[in-house]
């Protein structure tokens, strides 16, 4: 099969397409042939080994001190089942599966394999291979930090600055369709995109300091530590730091309350609980993953770039080959087709 691989850390210019062996699933394992894969801000983070401050050494020792221990990158995907283990039940070949492998990589790649019993669902039918495979990163963020940690209210005032990437684009909606008042933050260019998402007003990152109060702040960038996001914060408001140090995350499990503010910060659970609560959420016609750019697999460098951008446009996504002969899948959920091939092929 053809993976993308990274043999050591850096650039997008690290990552080359090589031929390996296709993988053979275990008794527990699902063999999935990958129709599309989602190319995150966490793929570039961890293909380039940049996490947020004191976070780098932490992360090597998950993912390889020296080189990625897995050379295959890659989470999120859409696939079809290709084989099951002898111990699988509930999956049958053929049928359409979304998921995500999470720290383990390995989804930028033609096949790849993961137990039935973790996070591995079906497809629902109303989403395409790319929204598929841009589903659960963003959306799982945006709800995890929305809904569980700051319990978001109908008519509570929320600011999300970095509005329109993955997380961003997914906060919008699910904050809309709890009936908060909705103030999005993201460049002059992506304005339009947020109101449609839900912003009910815009502001730009570049016309100078945030000026305000509101009763939630999704920072979803990083800029707005609690120091600069207090005066923005009404009484009991909730701060809530997507990006944050490793003394920033200390810092608010150790102290999450000042004076009336509330800090919450963490990783967020991917589990399959969360992951069916998206699924509903989007049944219910809360939620649908934004793309942006959707690319070939040959293209993964340029995906990789984008991805790590800081400012692409909700979700980057890759097709392997025959999903994108077909033509069928490589659209937004607006239906404008997406196929727009940037510079970078590894051919
Ligand atoms: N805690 C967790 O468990 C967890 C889970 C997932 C993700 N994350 C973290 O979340 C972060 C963002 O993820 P993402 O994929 O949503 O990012 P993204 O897709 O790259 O989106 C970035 C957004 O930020 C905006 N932006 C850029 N510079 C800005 C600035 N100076 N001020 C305000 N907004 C700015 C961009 O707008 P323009 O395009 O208009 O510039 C864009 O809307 C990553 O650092 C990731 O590691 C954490």
């Amino acid at each position: 099969m053809k993976a993308a691989t990274v043999r050591r850390y850096g650039g997008p210019d690290v990552i080359t397409l090589e031929d390996l062996p296709q993988p053979e699933p275990k008794p527990v394992e699902v063999r999935v042939r990958v129709t599309a894969a989602g190319v995150t801000t966490a793929d570039a983070r961890l293909r380039a080994n940049d996490a947020p401050r004191g976070f780098g050494l932490i992360l090597r020792l998950i993912t390889g001190v020296i080189r990625p221990r897995n050379p295959v990158p890659g989470m999120e995907f859409a696939g079809v089942v290709d084989a099951t283990g002898t111990g699988v039940t509930g999956f049958l070949p053929g049928q359409r599966v979304f998921g995500t492998t999470g720290m383990s990589g390995g989804a930028h790649a033609e096949f790849l394999t993961i137990r039935a019993d973790g996070r591995l669902l079906h497809q629902p039918d109303s989403l395409s291979d790319a929204e598929a495979a841009a589903f659960f990163f963003g959306g799982l963020t945006a709800a995890d930090f929305l809904l569980d940690k700051a319990g978001l209210r109908p008519g509570e005032r929320l600011l999300i600055n970095g509005a329109t990437g993955s997380v961003g684009s997914a906060a919008l909606q699910i904050a809309r369709s709890v009936g908060a008042e909705v103030t999005a933050v993201a460049g002059r260019a992506n304005h339009a995109l947020a109101r449609k998402l839900g912003a009910d007003a815009v502001i730009d990152y570049g016309a100078g300091p945030i000026s305000g109060q509101w009763d939630v702040i999704l920072d979803v960038v990083g800029t707005l530590p609690y120091p600069r996001a207090k005066g923005l914060l009404a009484e009991a408001g909730r701060l809530l730091p997507v990006t944050a140090t490793l003394a920033e995350q200390i810092g608010a499990a150790l102290r999450p309350r000042r004076g009336t503010h509330r800090i919450s910060a963490g990783v967020i659970g991917e589990g399959r609980a969360a992951m069916e609560r998206l699924i509903r959420l989007h049944r219910d016609g809360v939620y649908r993953p934004h793309l942006g750019r959707t690319l070939p697999f040959a293209e993964v460098r340029a995906a990789h770039a984008l991805a790590g951008s800081r400012h692409k446009q909700g979700n980057v996504v890759i097709v392997m080959a025959q999903t994108a002969a077909s033509g069928a899948q490589v659209r937004s959920a607006t239906g404008v087709n997406l196929r727009d091939p940037v510079d970078g092929g590894l051919g």
